[in-house]
C-alpha cells in the first residue's frame, strides 16, 4: 500500500508524522472520507467543500488548490490499485513546539492521504440485515460542524455501541438525538415524513444527509429538518442512518428497543435503492 504525505507517495509502513505535530498533541486538525468506486471520487466536490469550511474554520491555510489535490487523490487511488476505496485525508496545522495558541512562526500544513480497500457488497449485505444502536449523552464540544480529528466523543460512543454488541451509538443533548458516532440520524415518522436534525453548530452536515435530502422529493418523500427524541425515534415508523462508508442503513433497534417489527421498512428500501443510483 502506497500512502501520500506532504507531496511525497511512500510505502504505507513507511509514513512518519513527528511527534511535535499539533494533531498529534492537540487535534489541531481536519479530515475527511471519501470513496473511489471504479475509480471514480463520489461527491467529490462536496467533500472538498466541507474539508474547505472546516480549514477555515480553523484557520488553517489549504496544503494545496483544489486542482492540486484532485490531481493527488487520483494519483493515490491509482496507485494502489484498488477498484474501490476509501480515501483518508488528514491536514493539521504542522509541526511546532508545543504551545496551545497558534504557532507565531509559520508552520507548513501536514497534508496525509491513505487509502483503504472498500467493498460496496458488504454493505449491501449488511443493509439487508438493519443495524442495532444505543444512546449516549452527547459529550462533545460545541462546534461539531468542523470535521475535526478532536473525536474522543464519538470514539466513546462507539466503543459504548460496540460493548453493548450495536453498530452504532447515536449522541442525545438537551434537545434530542444530535448524530451517530460517525453517521447522521434519520427517523420516518408513522405520517410517512422522513425527518433529520437541522443542520447546526451541533452536528456534521454529512455529505450523504446532502445527497438524500436532494433524493427525496423525486420520490415523493417530504423532508423536515427538526430534532427528534430517543422515544419519539423508538416509535417512529423506521429509522436509518448514514454515512460515507454505510451508505443508508436501516436501524433494527434503539437500546433494545425493537423499531415496527425489526425489518428495513419501504421508505428505508426506496431511499437505499435512490442512493444505490447515485453511488453507481
Ligand atoms: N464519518 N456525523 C459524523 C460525526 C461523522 O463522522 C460522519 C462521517 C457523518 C456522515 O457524514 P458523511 O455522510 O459526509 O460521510 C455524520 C466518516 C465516514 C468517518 O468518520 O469515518
Amino acid at each position: 500500500r502506497i500512502a501520500y504525505l506532504n507531496g511525497q507517495y511512500v510505502p504505507h509502513g513507511d509514513a512518519m508524522v513527528h511527534i511535535e505535530d499539533r494533531g498529534y498533541q492537540f487535534s489541531d486538525g481536519v479530515y475527511e472520507v471519501t470513496l473511489a468506486l471504479g475509480g471514480r471520487l463520489l461527491d467529490e466536490d462536496r467533500h472538498l467543500a466541507r474539508l474547505g469550511r472546516s480549514l477555515a474554520a480553523l484557520d488553517i491555510a489549504p496544503p494545496l488548490g483544489e486542482p492540486a489535490l484532485k490531481v493527488a487523490m487520483r494519483k493515490l487511488v491509482a496507485l494502489n490499485r484498488l477498484p474501490d476505496a476509501l480515501l483518508y485525508q488528514q491536514v493539521t496545522r504542522g509541526v511546532a513546539p508545543r504551545g496551545h495558541a497558534f504557532p507565531k512562526r509559520p508552520v507548513r500544513p501536514a497534508l496525509v492521504m491513505t487509502v483503504r480497500r472498500f467493498d460496496p457488497a458488504a454493505v449491501a449485505a449488511r443493509q439487508t440485515q438493519g443495524a442495532a444502536v444505543v444512546t449516549v449523552p452527547d459529550l462533545r464540544w460545541r462546534r461539531c460542524d468542523i470535521k475535526s480529528v478532536s473525536l474522543l466523543g464519538n470514539v466513546l460512543a462507539k466503543q459504548a455501541a460496540s460493548a453493548a454488541g450495536a453498530q452504532e451509538a447515536w449522541m442525545v443533548d438537551t434537545v434530542g438525538v444530535t448524530e451517530g458516532a460517525s453517521t447522521t440520524a434519520w427517523i420516518v415518522t408513522q405520517g410517512g415524513e422522513v425527518v433529520s436534525r437541522q443542520l447546526s453548530q451541533s452536528l456534521l452536515p454529512g455529505v450523504t444527509r446532502a445527497v438524500i435530502a436532494d433524493a427525496l422529493a423525486p420520490l415523493g418523500v417530504r423532508f423536515v429538518e427538526r430534532p427528534f427524541t430517543v422515544a419519539e425515534a423508538q416509535a417512529a415508523a423506521e429509522a436509518f442512518f448514514t454515512s460515507t462508508t454505510s451508505f443508508v442503513m436501516p436501524v433494527t433497534s434503539i437500546d433494545g428497543q425493537t423499531v415496527a417489527d425489526g425489518r428495513p421498512g419501504p421508505v428505508t428500501r426506496a431511499i437505499q435503492a435512490a442512493h444505490w443510483a447515485h453511488v453507481r
